[in-house]
């Protein structure tokens, strides 16, 4: 078996490679560019994958206000070049997406997978029409993800738990948004889910489609970073804060709990609850 996989570099991207090891090709910027449609076509052909697992993504939130064309360039095109170069080798495509597809007004129980989207930043509106992209490709899965982390292993990743430890140890109070409800999810558990609903542990893929997976329950990321300070045992305090009073330049759903009801279905690994996965987490970095 051989998934090629983009983003390779990413938190998530570079899990799954880990895990499928000999069974991954690893693409990132840097061996193929995605904007460039010539170039896609002409990897997929030379590696000729039994799956394609797109991880890259233009993932600034707030920077991709002002930088529309560039996260477009690879949230959106990108995505309908790999669908194209997929579907001539009739080969699957696995989208990664995320939870601010929705636009969380005025909703307090979790989204399933046919809600309708709605999404309220640049970044949002690339990654749901990347979505309608990939779902032009006879085989797909969509998959979208939220919050997510990678193992403290990964020094090159970018999260929210890095944030707080960084800025846990250099100032005596910290600042987080209370207002905002969704499952920070632990990269390993989604890279182990991906890889279960696309089959590789077992004989047949899920049937095509969009599927929600992270972690169980949900937090603020309030909730989050006190937890952190507690498993971390650092001495700061937690002052909860609006999302008004932080001034994010993009908006961000008030709450995005997705429900994972369809994935836990097919009887793939469980996904622990959000508490479960942290402790995980420094369970791993001692
Ligand atoms: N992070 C989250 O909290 C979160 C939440 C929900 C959903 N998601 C989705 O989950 C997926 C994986 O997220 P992640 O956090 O693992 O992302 P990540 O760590 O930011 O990794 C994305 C990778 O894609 C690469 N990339 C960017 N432009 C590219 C291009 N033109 N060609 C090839 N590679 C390119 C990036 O390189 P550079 O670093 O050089 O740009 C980076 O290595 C994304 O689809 C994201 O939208 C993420």
């Amino acid at each position: 078996m051989k998934i090629l996989v983009t983003g390779a570099y990413g938190q998530l991207g570079g899990e799954l490679c880990r895990m499928l090891r000999d069974d991954a090709a690893p693409r990132d910027i840097d061996t193929l560019d995605l904007t460039d449609e010539q170039a896609v076509a002409k990897a997929l052909l030379e590696v000729r994958p039994d799956a394609v697992i797109n991880c890259a993504a233009y993932t600034q939130v707030d920077r991709a206000e002002a930088e529309e064309k560039a996260a477009r360039a690879v949230n959106v095109a990108a995505v309908e070049y790999l669908a194209h170069a997929c579907d001539t080798l009739n080969c699957p495509l696995v989208q990664i997406s995320t939870d601010y597809v929705f636009s969380g007004e005025d909703r307090d129980t979790p989204y399933r997978e046919d809600a309708l989207p709605s999404p309220r930043s640049v970044y949002a509106r690339s990654k749901y029409d990347g979505e309608l992209a990939a779902a032009r490709c006879a085989k797909y899965l969509i998959v979208r993800t939220c919050g997510l982390y990678a193992r403290p292993g990964d020094e090159r990743a970018n999260n929210f738990v890095k944030t707080i430890l960084r800025l846990g140890r250099s100032r005596s109070e910290l600042r987080v948004v209370a207002d905002q409800h969704c499952t920070p999810s632990y990269v390993p558990h989604v890279a182990r889910a991906v890889l279960s609903l696309l089959g590789v542990d077992r004989s047949e893929p899920a049937p095509w489609g969009i599927y929600h997976v992270t972690n169980r329950g949900a937090a603020t990321w309030y909730n989050f970073a006190a937890e952190i300070i507690r498993l971390s045992g650092m001495e700061v305090s937690l002052k909860a804060i609006t999302t008004a009073e932080y001034g994010p330049a993009a908006r961000r759903p008030a709450y995005s709990v997705l429900d994972t009801t369809k994935y836990h279905a097919l009887g793939g690994p469980a996904m622990p609850t959000w508490k479960e996965a942290v402790a995980e987490y420094f369970g791993e970095s001692v």
